[in-house]
């Protein structure tokens, strides 16, 4: 049975470090950019888990924003409206890293049917895909939004076979993130984890992905064994 691949989307197919360098530029202190980069995406996630816990769902570009806010109030980096915006449009138009288009391009002409599944509204990682010009090389793209739960809620990882048909040992969650690894794995789908950093972490839940791979050229590779 062919395997079909669902690609997370920020850190795996996106690379998010353009928003560092926009940080850089726009914090009067430029060393905190690094820090404000990464505390932003962890209260991003966190929002995103509260929202969805709490059932009081809003598009995940809200969580964007709102931690966006928080983190801009907690580094006391007085950002001014006109800043807030030009980071939120930085981070709708970041672009894919390298391996992306090549590796998808391989995985589907040796007929591996490719998606992207987001946090993100079908609309906003429609635009982001178009922009990064990865779109018109992906099958499909499902958004969570359909069923207003976050990642990695069970019912997303659900929702992804409804849409795509497919039986749970043929469907796989690839990504850099080890929470979608590990909610994808629980939920009984394959999982390919993408470790773009050496030094990256997994969780220890005794949860393990079925692959290891350190980018996306490896796992298109692996899965034409
Ligand atoms: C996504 C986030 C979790 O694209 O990276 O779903």
């Amino acid at each position: 049975m062919q395997p079909v691949l669902a690609f997370d989307v920020y850190g795996t197919l996106i690379d998010t470090l353009g928003v560092t360098i926009e940080l850089e530029r726009r914090l009067s202190d430029a060393s905190k950019a690094g820090e404000f980069a990464k505390r932003w995406r962890e209260k991003q996630l966190e929002y995103s888990f509260r929202h969805s816990l709490m059932g009081a769902y809003v598009p995940f570009a809200e969580c964007t924003r709102e931690a966006l806010v928080f983190t801009d109030r907690a580094l006391q980096t007085g950002l001014s409206d006109n800043d807030r915006d030009h980071l939120m449009a930085v981070y709708a138009e970041l672009p894919a890293f390298p391996d992306v288009v090549p590796a998808l391009d391989r995985l589907r002409d040796a007929g591996i049917r490719c998606v992207a599944f987001s946090n993100g509204t079908e609309e906003a990682v429609n635009q982001l895909l178009t922009r990064a010009e990865v779109k018109s090389h992906m099958d499909a793209v499902v958004s969570v939004d359909a069923i207003k739960r976050f990642k990695p809620a069970p019912a997303v990882y659900a929702y992804l076979r409804t849409r795509l048909e497919t039986r749970p040992e043929a469907t796989w969650l690839v990504s850099s993130n080890p929470f979608d690894v590990i909610g994808a794995t629980h939920a009984g789908l394959r999982s390919a984890w993408i470790r773009r950093h050496s030094d990256a972490p997994f969780d220890p839940w005794g949860i393990e992905p079925d692959m290891t791979v350190p980018e996306l050229e490896t796992l298109a590779d692996r899965m034409m064994r």
